[in-house]
């Protein structure tokens, strides 16, 4: 449907009341059972309303982050016998000559802690991010066809231990998560006809004016600002506090979750509960967000990076050092207990988790509701998304709010233990844009971490020239390695040494795949192989802004195509020795611990790609950056220009958050 035919249906009812005019929805108990074995509605009926009950038998309670959840530790097990024949598939097929990589898997199989251990880590960036970790994960996806032929690295997903993802990237793991762990493929190739059942990623569809279909039938601006509005003010009823996060997570859904009203009875927590998540059959999801405190200002040395996993929510840093079961976040705890025997569920809502570390977004509602934007949207929109935001306190624009889980918990290193509340916020405000720190855990022991940075750092020198913005410079490693080294911090986690940014530009590190950390014994501790990948334009300039958060669809094949494109070099055209030197960096650290002398091939790879610690720290000079491969076209059609001019009228909120480097 055409933007002014929305506009224009949403005009005649946006003001009605929430119940003349949501849109039927069928019953939410009959619409549970309509996805049953296809997803998690978990809390259905009673769909984005988080529900108070008694607690189980055993009590949920916070434990101390001092080793793994027993669930995570039984899940390895049976996840790494999983990732062998995938493992198998993949290192044959690379062709590291000078190692039969098939017996090195047999040989060591029974001990899965000699094999490696792989971690996929997924930057923010908005629908860049979340597009361009799209198409990696595609090349790395054994479903994708031709992604198993001679060289390909499809089955590296399938080999995986650990995929994080933050911000934009939380919404790439997230969608594949709340959808049956579907593929990029499929994805890419739904049925998006009128008749067809296609509906996620439907990127045209402007996230200011909603889907044109609710999942089963058509929906119009109208109906889907007061299905926002009615889901969000039922939670609000049943007394738990709301912030803008829960608008923007709900109106994410209708993107990212393939089911009627974009699921809003889906928990992030049921994911543990899936046969082919429990069955190890994917990597172990984990998404970031950091935490801050009332006027508090975030710097990566000392924000409290906050994860949710399948089963825990929590943190190893020093600070809070704990977690709690994932399904009873909402519950009211106090120093590790609950405060009574009435517990919560249901309040991790997927697109609400996926929101949390998606705050940053909330800028963009948030400018909706103080600027006369009638130029853009009919103002009979424009007031229909003010009237929705009017409930929400202003000071809680750009955070999450929880019930704090660690309340008078570790008060004496816990800057949050007398607050009630808990404030999370997008996991990028760090800047550690690549969700890396639960990947260097100790306790995890991750190999080797295939870091996708889409984050947008380029932007001061010609902010005239498209070219030149929104390109990622290596300042999220730099804030992660910077963290690393402080004492406070750093708890027992080690990252490989990361040059300054001026370095990255000057030696192009930031323009192609870069590893860091190859020589194993030259560490400050037990730390993983770093596979930098950094977005640059393969065959499209894939540096759309953070802020365009619309995209017809052979725009949004494109940033895929650009990120495939990245992750198999042109499948090998830019280097055929690339697979080869993929399998010996996934290798490296394993052949390190049995000993096993290390192919030529591998040494002619590391020469290649490692980081050699040399530095250039001068001024660089503008970056430019050309495409590698024949260029696609596109055609960017009109349906993106809504967004992009509100935005565009919104210069304020770009520039602040261009300087954070999202
Ligand atoms: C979930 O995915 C699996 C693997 O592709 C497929 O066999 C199964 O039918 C899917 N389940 C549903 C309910 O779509
Ligand atoms: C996690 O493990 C605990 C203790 O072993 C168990 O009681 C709980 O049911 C598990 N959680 C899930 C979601 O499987
Ligand atoms: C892992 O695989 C081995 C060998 O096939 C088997 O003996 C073992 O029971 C498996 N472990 C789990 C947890 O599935
Ligand atoms: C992909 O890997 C999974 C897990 O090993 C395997 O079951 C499946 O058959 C593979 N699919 C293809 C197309 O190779
Ligand atoms: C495998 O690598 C060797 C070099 O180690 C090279 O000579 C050979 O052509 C490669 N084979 C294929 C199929 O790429
Ligand atoms: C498929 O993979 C082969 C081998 O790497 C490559 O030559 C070919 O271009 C790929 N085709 C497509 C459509 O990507
Ligand atoms: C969305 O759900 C429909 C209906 O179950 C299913 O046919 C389709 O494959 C799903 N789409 C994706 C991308 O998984
Ligand atoms: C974090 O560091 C910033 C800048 O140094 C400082 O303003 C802030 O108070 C610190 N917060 C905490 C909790 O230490
Ligand atoms: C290390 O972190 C602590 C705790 O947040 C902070 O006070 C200190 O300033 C940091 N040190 C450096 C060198 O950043
Ligand atoms: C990590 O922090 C916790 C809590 O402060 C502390 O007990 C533990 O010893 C620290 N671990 C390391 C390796 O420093
Ligand atoms: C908003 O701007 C339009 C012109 O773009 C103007 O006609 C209208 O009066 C303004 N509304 C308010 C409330 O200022
Ligand atoms: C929206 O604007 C109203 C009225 O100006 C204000 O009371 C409210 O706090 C604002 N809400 C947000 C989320 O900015």
């Amino acid at each position: 449907m055409k933007y002014s035919t929305l506009l224009t249906s949403a005009s005649a009812a946006i003001l009605t009341t929430t119940a003349d005019a949501r849109v039927v929805m069928p019953h939410e108990a009959q619409l549970a059972n309509t996805l049953v074995g296809r997803a998690f509605p978990a809390n259905a009926p009673h769909g984005y309303t988080p529900q108070i009950g008694n607690c189980p038998s055993n009590r949920p309670s916070v434990r101390a982050a001092n080793g793994l959840s027993s669930n995570e530790t039984a899940w390895l097990e049976v996840r790494r016998n999983a990732t062998l024949q995938p493992m198998r598939d993949l290192l044959g097929r690379l062709n590291i000559t000078g190692l039969d990589t098939t017996s090195y898997i047999n040989n060591h199989q029974n001990n899965a802690s000699a094999l490696p251990n792989i971690g996929i880590a997924v930057s923010g960036g908005g629908y860049r991010a979340m597009l361009n970790g799209a198409g990696v994960l595609e090349a790395f996806d054994n479903r994708t066809s031709n992604a198993t032929s001679a060289g390909q690295l499809g089955g590296l997903l399938q080999s995986a231990t650990y995929l994080t993802g933050l911000s934009g990237g939380s919404w790439l793991v997230g969608t594949l998560y709340a959808n049956n762990f579907t593929s990029i493929d499929s994805i890419l190739g739904q049925d998006t006809s009128a008749s067809g059942s296609g509906d996620i990623w439907q990127l045209g569809n402007d996230v200011f004016v909603g889907p044109s279909t609710s999942g089963i039938q058509l929906f119009g601006s109208a109906g889907y600002y007061s299905a926002l509005q009615s889901a969000i003010s039922d939670k609000q009823k049943a007394g738990f506090d709301i912030s803008l996060t829960d608008y923007w997570g709900r109106a994410l859904s209708y993107q990212l979750v393939n089911a009627t009203d974009g699921g809003p009875a889906f928990t992030w927590s049921s994911i543990a509960k899936q046969d082919w998540f429990t069955s190890g059959s994917a990597p172990m999801p984990i998404i970031v967000s950091d935490s801050r405190a009332p006027g508090e200002v975030i710097v990566a040395s000392n924000t409290t990076v906050f994860t949710f996993n399948p089963w825990e929510f929590g943190t190893f840093d020093p600070t809070v050092y704990g977690f709690v079961p994932m399904e009873y976040v909402g519950t009211n705890f106090s120093a590790g207990t609950t405060l009574s025997d009435q517990c919560v569920t249901g309040f991790d809502n997927v697109g609400f988790v996926m929101g949390t570390s998606a705050t940053l977004f909330n800028q963009v509602l948030t400018r909706v509701n103080g600027t006369n934007t009638t130029s853009l949207f009919s103002s009979a929109l424009q007031d229909g998304i003010v009237s929705v935001l009017k409930g929400v306190s202003s000071s809680d624009n750009d955070i999450a709010d929880y019930p704090n889980p660690f309340y008078n918990y570790r008060s004496s290193t816990n800057s949050y233990a007398s607050s009630k509340q808990l404030t999370l916020v997008d996991g990028g405000e760090d800047l550690q844009n690549v969700p890396l720190v639960p990947l260097i855990q100790p306790v995890r022991h991750v190999d080797v971490i295939f870091a996708i940075d889409s984050s947008a750092d380029t932007n001061a020198s010609l902010p005239t020239n498209a070219s030149a913005t929104n390109w990622p410079d290596g300042a999220s490693l730099v804030a992660t390695y910077e963290r690393s080294l402080n004492a406070t911090m750093e708890n027992g986690t080690a990252f490989p040494a990361i040059p300054d940014i001026n370095t990255f530009m000057n030696l192009g590190l930031n323009n192609r795949p870069t590893f860091f950390g190859c020589d194993a014994a030259n560490q400050t501790g037990p730390s993983p192989l770093i596979v930098y990948l950094p977005n640059a334009p393969y065959v499209y300039n894939s540096n759309v802004s953070t802020f365009d958060l619309s995209y017809n669809d052979t725009e949004r094949n494109a940033i895929v195509l650009n990120g495939y494109n990245g992750a198999t070099q042109g499948n090998g055209t830019l280097d055929k020795q690339w697979g080869t030197c993929v399998g010996c960096a996934i290798l490296s650290r394993s052949l390190d611990r049995t000993g096993t002398t290390v192919p030529d091939v591998c040494k002619q790879c590391f020469s290649k790609y490692c980081w050699d610690g040399t530095t250039n720290s001068t001024q660089p000079a503008s970056y430019i950056p050309a495409m590698k491969l024949k260029a696609v076209s596109v055609t960017t059609s009109g349906t993106g220009k809504l967004s992009k001019s509100l935005l565009a009228a919104f210069v304020g909120t770009i520039a602040a958050a261009a300087i954070a480097g999202f």
